[in-house]
């Protein structure tokens, strides 16, 4: 099993597309992704979208119409299913974030949703190099993870804690990956993101 990422036991029925997204639709994931393009993302007609580790292409469906997106993960069956139900609406691949390419994308965005709580150290910092690289200047990096905080309800920490993603970290353990590279990031941390007691912590990084 790899450490970085569990998908044993009742885990294993998340990987596949339609029970994600109804798990996600459950636990009132929806309002939090409104808020989240709304609020932080606030897409523009003509915007270029890298969306890395894009699941079964969850993102897309809250998007406008008038943007270009591409999203990659490495789970095919997910990627197989975005193609088929999403295909008019970006393109889709399967890739591991370490292959992401260090060179320039010229992307007005890239996202990372629920990506980095996945990635060991050396991964994660690698998808921050590659989004920095990606990125056009003024273009920024968007993410959000589930968080360790100290003052979390206990039952958000059970949850968290069972996480497909092995390496859920402190908000300043994700912020320290970003920094890394961008100077500038705003983040937030919510509690009431979900139907379900959750820590969600967000950084909107931007490349000079
Ligand atoms: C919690 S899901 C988030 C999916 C999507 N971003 C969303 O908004 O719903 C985490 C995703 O990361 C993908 N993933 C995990 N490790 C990865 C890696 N090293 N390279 C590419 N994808 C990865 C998984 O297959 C899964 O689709």
């Amino acid at each position: 099993m790899p450490t970085d990422h569990d998908d044993s036991g009742l885990r294993a029925v998340l990987t596949r597309p339609r029970a994600y997204d109804a798990f996600q639709r459950l636990i009132g994931a929806d309002t939090f992704r409104r808020w989240y393009v709304d609020t932080l993302l606030e897409p523009q007609t003509g915007w270029s979208i890298l969306d890395i580790g894009c699941g079964p292409g969850t993102m897309v469906r809250f998007l406008p119409e008038g943007v270009a997106y591409h999203g990659f993960d490495m789970n095919a069956r997910y990627i197989a299913f975005a193609r088929q139900d999403l295909g008019d609406r970006g393109t889709f691949e399967v890739a591991r974030v370490g292959d992401t390419p260090l060179r320039a994308g010229g992307f007005d965005v890239v996202m990372a949703n629920a990506m980095l709580h996945h990635l060991d150290d050396a991964e994660a910092s690698h998808l921050v190099d590659a989004a920095w690289a990606q990125l056009r200047p003024g273009g920024f990096l968007l993410t959000y993870d589930n968080a360790w905080v100290p003052e979390q309800s206990r039952l958000a920490r059970w949850l968290i804690g069972h996480d497909r993603g092995r390496h859920v970290r402190t908000p300043a353990q994700y912020l320290e990956l970003v920094q890394r590279r961008f100077a500038d990031v705003r983040t937030t941390l919510r509690h009431d993101g979900y139907r379900i007691p959750y820590t969600l912590y967000t950084m909107k990084a931007v490349r000079p």
